[in-house]
């Protein structure tokens, strides 16, 4: 067989999990988990690939230009999922009118985006999506910001007082469409403009003049669009928009449901979060690390009301959030809130000799039949080396059987820093 020197590193922009770093994607699954099931949404998934077909879009947002596509054996048009949304609602209409509305899920799916890659953006992420189907209420909204807002306090953010250590900026896209309604933009050209209305931080004031000149709005329009942007707190909002906006009205309503909820302290109203993605159609929120350290997203969502429309199906009412796995766990590190020291195994089982490996192995199994997390050392390495190891897998007790044991029918029983003690093989069971 010929030789070849292989690279060590992952593809550009992809994750290879170790050990270290699985056990703290477990704790952020489980805690994810535990917080959705906590508000009633089941889990769902589906497989990473996708019809390409399924991200066409004609206001086409970023995420359609950064699809990793390929064609199958077949001839099919295939992509990587960047997101779960569209595939979410493909699912909803599967099961056509049988499935009991309002519906919860959620769901953990890695997602690839061939992105330019930078701080807190890789080209594969895990994202955590909670979606509530058929429910037009602004309480739908709350009730996804409140997961969000346990999760981050469960894994122990501040999220309350003056303090908090991650806002949720939230508006509203109709506010934007009444808007530029009134201004004479209407239709695609409304999704194309909420496209280059998000970039407008990235990009700044003069590129954003120009995009939005590209697509057919004079300088009036674009000015008008920039004061717009730049709207922070609902009694400015009012001012501009007037109270009759039926975006306005449906903040105020979120904002009094969050405070009956005591989510508010999190929360502020900031018109310049638009969300890139082409589908949303009312509330949109994004939340952020108030120390500014992470300058992306922590997570995003928004209500989608024609997604299902567009896609061929009934139209339904749809809300709901993407929180990704990066900029959280890279939050989480910086502001030293990751786990440490998890136990991994309760017992240390070390056969002296491997004569003995038989004796450690009926034990081990009875003891992993009593729900207990054994390994067992055959390495036939000196107590030292074992002792050690039994310190880094975070083992309680180490039972140790060596010739003398075995001849006895017993094993020497060692509480790691605490005492040995002889105990009868019979005792386990043996
Ligand atoms: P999104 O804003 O594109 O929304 O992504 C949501 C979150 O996924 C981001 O805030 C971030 O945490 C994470 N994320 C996205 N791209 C990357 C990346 N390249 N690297 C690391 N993390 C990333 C959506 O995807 C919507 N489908 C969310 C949604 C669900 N809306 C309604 N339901």
């Amino acid at each position: 067989m010929s030789k070849q020197s292989i690279s060590t590193k992952p593809v550009k922009g992809m994750r290879d999990v170790f050990p270290a770093d699985m056990r703290i994607r477990n704790w952020l699954f489980q805690h994810w988990r535990t917080v959705a099931k906590s508000f009633g949404f089941e889990e769902y998934d589906s497989a990473i690939v996708e019809s390409e077909a399924l991200y066409i879009r004609k206001a086409g947002d970023d995420i359609t230009k950064e699809l990793y596509t390929f064609e199958d054996k077949g001839g099919r048009k295939i992509a990587l999922r960047p997101e779960m949304t569209p595939t979410l609602a493909r699912m909803i209409m599967a099961k056509g009118g049988s499935l009991p509305l309002p519906a919860r899920w959620f769901s953990i799916p890695q997602c690839f985006r061939y992105e330019r890659m930078q701080k807190g953006r890789k080209r594969e992420h895990f994202q955590w999506n909670m979606d509530i189907i058929g429910l037009s209420s602004v309480a739908a909204e709350v009730e996804l910001m409140a997961a969000q807002y346990t999760f981050l306090k469960n894994v122990g953010f501040v999220v309350e007082g003056e303090k908090t250590e991650i806002g949720f900026k939230v508006s509203n896209r109709q506010i934007i469409e009444t808007f530029l309604d009134s201004l004479g933009i209407t239709g695609e050209t409304f999704a194309e403009v909420c496209i280059v209305m998000d970039k407008r931080d990235k990009i700044g004031e003069a590129a954003t003049i120009e995009q939005l000149s590209q697509r057919g709005l004079n300088s009036e329009q674009a000015n008008a669009i920039l004061n717009l942007l730049n709207i922070r707190g609902m009694d400015e909002l009012r001012e501009t928009v007037g109270e009759d906006n039926p975006g306005y009205r449906s903040l105020v309503e979120l904002i009094s449901l969050a405070e009956a909820m005591g989510i508010a302290s999190v929360i502020e109203v900031d018109l310049s979060v638009i969300r890139g993605l082409s589908y949303y159609t009312g509330t949109v929120w994004e939340l952020y690390d108030t120390s500014g350290s992470v300058p992306r997203a922590i997570a995003g969502g928004g209500r989608y009301d024609r997604l299902m429309e567009s896609l061929g199906g009934k139209p339904t009412p749809m809300v709901g959030f993407g929180f990704g796995d990066v900029v959280i766990t890279l939050l989480l590190q910086e502001k030293k809130k990751l786990p440490t020291n998890q136990t991994l195994v309760d017992d240390v089982i070390y056969p002296i000799q491997k004569e003995q490996f038989a004796i450690a192995n009926r034990l081990a199994a009875q003891l992993r039949g009593q729900n207990r997390t054994v390994l067992v050392e055959y390495s036939e390495r000196r107590f030292k080396h074992v002792i050690k190891l039994a310190e880094k897998v975070g083992a309680k007790r180490m039972l140790i059987i060596g010739e003398s044991e075995a001849a006895k029918g017993v094993v020497r029983c060692k509480t790691i820093g605490g005492n040995q003690e002889e105990q009868p093989l019979s005792d386990f069971g043996l």
